[in-house]
């Protein structure tokens, strides 16, 4: 059976759609079938796999309608990755959902052969606690919480570790948090190495060995439609999402 991972963070910018691209092209460069969630209405996960915004299938369509997410899964053009595309439309979601009844179990009642067919499925969320992210939540396993490493890298956490006990406690008892991994990280400031050092100590246990360095080929990648490890093989960044990977893979 496979692990469904939502990537969370309230604070737009942090890293969490390069986190989900580039770790889910990882993954599933090392041959394990993967599936990319886009679930953010500003579709950049979509983009960043070289795909229109407006295509259909997409997520809109498994939230609205009748099809599950597994039937909405197309090709990414990378081997073992597949994606489900978000759109714009997708906007108007956090209007309808709050609307139905349950509307929180949506998308963990259509996940159908999601973990039948993949072994990892990543969860790319909005820049919010909304709706869906919620729904991300309560279909996960667990969440990766990407943390930017800066000076507020600590602002806002308290929140989302709230909201994450707050569903467990509700919604979804069994999720948990795979890790947090700190991004952007620029080695040569003394406040990157603070920061890193400040959310280690808070969060002892919960925090990935490896850290994704500030990397201008990771900046780039999605303006070439492709993941790190096909856009620049070679870089910083392509070797962390590797690294990454193998952490994400090792903790299951
Ligand atoms: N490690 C990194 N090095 C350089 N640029 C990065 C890195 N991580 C993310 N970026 C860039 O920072 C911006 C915000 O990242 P993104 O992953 O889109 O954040 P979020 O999805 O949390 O809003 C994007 O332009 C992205 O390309
Ligand atoms: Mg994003």
């Amino acid at each position: 059976m496979g692990s469904v991972l939502a990537v969370a963070n309230q604070k737009g910018g942090v890293g969490k759609t390069t986190t989900a691209v580039n770790l889910g092209a990882s993954i599933a460069g090392a041959g394990y079938p993967t599936l990319l969630v886009d679930l953010d209405p500003q579709c950049n996960a979509t983009v960043a796999l070289g795909l229109q915004k407006d295509i259909s299938p997409n997520v809109y369509e498994c939230l609205s309608g009748e099809l599950t997410l597994a039937a909405t899964a197309i090709p990414s053009g990378i081997e073992h990755l597949h994606i489900v595309p978000s759109t714009p439309e997708l906007a108007g979601a956090t209007v309808e959902l709050p609307r139905i009844a349950g509307s929180e179990g949506i998308l963990r009642e259509r996940l159908g052969a999601v973990k039948e067919r993949y072994l990892f499925t990543l969860l790319d969320c909005p820049p919010s606690l909304g709706p869906l992210t919620v729904n991300a939540l309560v279909a996960a396993d667990k969440v990766i919480v990407p943390v930017q490493t800066e000076y507020f890298a600590l602002e806002g956490l308290a929140q989302l570790l709230d909201t994450l006990s707050l569903i467990q406690r509700e919604l979804n008892p069994r999720l948990t948090i795979a890790g947090m991994i700190l991004t952007m990280y620029d080695g040569r400031t003394r406040l990157a190495r603070e920061v890193e050092r400040e959310v280690r100590e808070h969060f002892p246990e919960l925090v990935f060995d490896t850290v994704v360095p500030r990397n201008v080929r990771l900046g780039e990648a999605p303006s070439f439609g492709v993941p790190v490890i096909q856009h620049a093989p070679q870089s910083a960044g392509s070797a962390a999402y590797l690294k990454l990977a193998k952490e994400v893979a090792a903790r299951g």
